[in-house]
């Protein structure tokens, strides 16, 4: 099991040690509950919205087979501006209604893209990425951002991938103090 100190036991909350679990995720569901459970030891008694959303990108990234960027953008001044992530860099800003990140965050709907080249407006921040989804981050009722996760194979992500982010997601949001991003 991988060993995360828990804050409030370790007062200094300086030292961590971090063991990478690649779960198996031909049993989706068992590998997402796993994760969720990763990630709630990992964000524990931490609420920092940056720290919280730099160790949950890194988790997706190192635990996910077949992802090639995983990361946040967060909603600023009524655009979507890149947050923490794991990939190659990403470009910076996105407006609501644009691309897949700004299309699933107008319509406040999760979007699984099989195939980004079929998809009108898709921004591609990296010429590898053939698939994407894209969960939209919702606390007290407000749009905050988006988690969004893409991957060089073709439909990589499906309904469970889907169902299992919009978990993570909501563990993130519920752990961190998102007022603080606006
Ligand atoms: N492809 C996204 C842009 C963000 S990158 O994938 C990191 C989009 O169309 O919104």
């Amino acid at each position: 099991m991988p060993f995360y100190p828990s804050p409030s036991s370790e007062p200094d909350n300086t030292s961590m040690t971090y063991i990478s679990e690649r779960h198996d995720f031909t049993d989706k569901r068992t590998g997402y509950e796993q994760l969720a459970t990763q990630l709630h030891g990992l964000l524990d008694g931490e609420a920092d919205p940056i720290a919280n959303a730099a160790n949950t990108a890194a988790l997706i990234f190192d635990a996910l087979p077949e992802v090639s960027w995983a990361g946040f953008y967060f909603l600023r001044g009524g655009e979507l501006v890149v947050g923490p992530f794991q990939g190659k860099p990403a470009c910076v800003r996105i407006a609501l209604g644009r691309g897949v990140c700004g299309t699933a965050a107008a319509r406040r709907a999760t979007l699984i893209v099989p195939d980004v080249n079929a998809f009108p407006g898709h921004i591609a921040c990296d010429g590898a990425s053939r698939s994407e989804v894209v969960v939209p981050l919702i606390a007290a009722d407000r749009l905050v951002g988006v988690l969004d996760l893409d991957s060089a194979r073709l439909a990589r992500f499906d309904e469970e991938d889907a169902r299992g982010l919009e978990r993570l997601a909501a563990i993130f949001v519920r752990a961190s103090r998102m007022e603080e991003l606006r």
